[in-house]
């Protein structure tokens, strides 16, 4: 069968890779510790497992998913903003419920960019702000996050040419993978670039509620002024340990809020009812629970940089996020540098490179591993730094 062209150059997904990589370890009898994947591996709340429970009893839970359950996880996502961030959205127009963050920022490519248009995407960034793009058919350009622009893109090494084309600019903070942070007035500087170029500014922010040391994460819309074109993607995969169960939400410009909705009732019939019920109780629940939940990821980060620095590795202490974006030492490259590390240690780590070129002389560590596997890692690891 001939693929058709839009997804003939794709290629698999690295993590596929990696874990068919992992198993024949695994099956060879060793001790993998896995640092590279983002998925968390603690549960959701109790209360929210419940609610899930309840909804899944109820008989009138199982049919597609109609209009009120959807508007109730709305409402909820709306309030959510209010509390956290000050933001008002108007539920009815100005969020939506994604089957997960990953689907929104897939489909507003789709829907906003035509072939020749420009997507500005941060390079090292998550994928799939790129790979949307390029199914769109639209031209990615990418803006460098280095260290010493604290991995945030100079708006002023963009090209002129570029962001006169550019229909959508990508920003990612919390960001994975260099758990760096920014302040509203870079998100105000981005919305003043926003509005010379008539660029819709994406934010994606899911990454916002896993924070450290008493740090709180603005959210774009906190900056953004009436009618600009702004939108923040956020997700109940990480603020809540809800990785798998798919739910995210889309808030900001109702023209674009509007487009995505549309779309997505082309191509799928919104979340399970009692998916979205458990959703309203995260949102709207107890959030004490969370403190405690970053605590866990804080004593796992203080593990981890410690190791890592002992080991001789330089890495910055991010305040928030879940990763440690490690430098290798000079000259290395970063695939064969975490397969060595992999095959001779057991333990997995993330080639920067994964994440773009810009990513190529890092490695990114995950905090989603018990302690006592971070602390067995950073010991295997300062031991196979002696030989090298
Ligand atoms: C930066 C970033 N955006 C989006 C996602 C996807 O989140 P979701 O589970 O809501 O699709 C991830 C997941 O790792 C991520 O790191």
């Amino acid at each position: 069968m001939q693929p058709a062209d839009r997804v003939s150059g794709s290629k698999p997904y690295f993590f596929s890779e990696l874990g068919k990589r992992i198993n024949q370890l695994r099956a060879a009898g060793v001790d993998v510790i896995r640092l590279d994947m983002g998925s968390p591996d603690l549960p959701p709340d109790t209360t929210i497992i419940d609610a899930l429970v309840e909804a899944a009893r109820r008989p009138d839970m199982h049919g597609y998913t109609l209009g009120s359950g959807v508007q109730k996880f709305r409402e909820a996502a709306a309030a959510f903003y209010a509390r956290r961030f000050g933001v008002t959205l108007d539920p009815a127009n100005e969020v939506i419920d994604l089957i997960g963050s990953k689907e929104g920022l897939f489909i507003l490519s789709q829907v906003l960019v035509n072939s020749g248009d420009v997507v500005l995407v941060p390079d090292p960034g998550y994928s799939v702000y790129a790979t949307g793009a390029e199914m769109a058919g639209g031209e990615v350009v990418a803006m460098p996050l280095l260290a010493e622009n604290g991995f945030r893109p100079d708006l002023s090494s963009i090209p002129t040419e570029a962001a006169k084309r550019a229909k959508i600019l990508f920003l990612n903070y919390p960001n994975n993978p260099t758990g760096a942070t920014v302040e509203r007035e870079y998100y105000e500087e981005v919305l003043e670039f926003g509005r010379t170029y008539d660029i819709l500014i994406a934010s994606d922010a899911p990454y916002t509620d896993v924070a450290f040391d008493g740090y709180r994460a603005p959210s774009l819309l906190e900056a953004a002024r009436a009618g600009d074109l702004a939108v923040e993607f956020n997700s109940l995969s990480k603020i809540y340990n809800m990785a798998g169960w798919r739910l995210g939400m889309l808030a900001g410009h109702t023209d674009v809020v509007k487009l995505v909705e549309n779309y997505k009732s082309l191509q799928d019939s919104a979340s399970f009812a009692p998916i979205l019920a458990a959703g309203v109780t995260a949102l709207m629940g107890d959030q004490e629970w969370i403190e405690e939940r970053n605590q866990v990821y804080q004593t796992r980060r203080d593990i981890a940089l410690q190791g890592v620095r002992a080991a001789g590795f330089s890495v910055e202490t991010p305040k928030a996020a879940l990763y440690l974006w490690i430098r290798l030492p000079a000259g290395e490259e970063s695939i064969p540098f975490c397969g060595r590390i992999l095959d001779e240690t057991g333990v997995s780590l993330t080639p920067g490179v994964v994440f773009g070129k810009h990513g190529e002389g890092y490695m990114r560590l995950s905090l989603v591993t018990p302690e006592a596997r971070i602390v067995e890692g950073m010991a295997r690891l300062g031991e196979w730094m002696k030989g090298q």
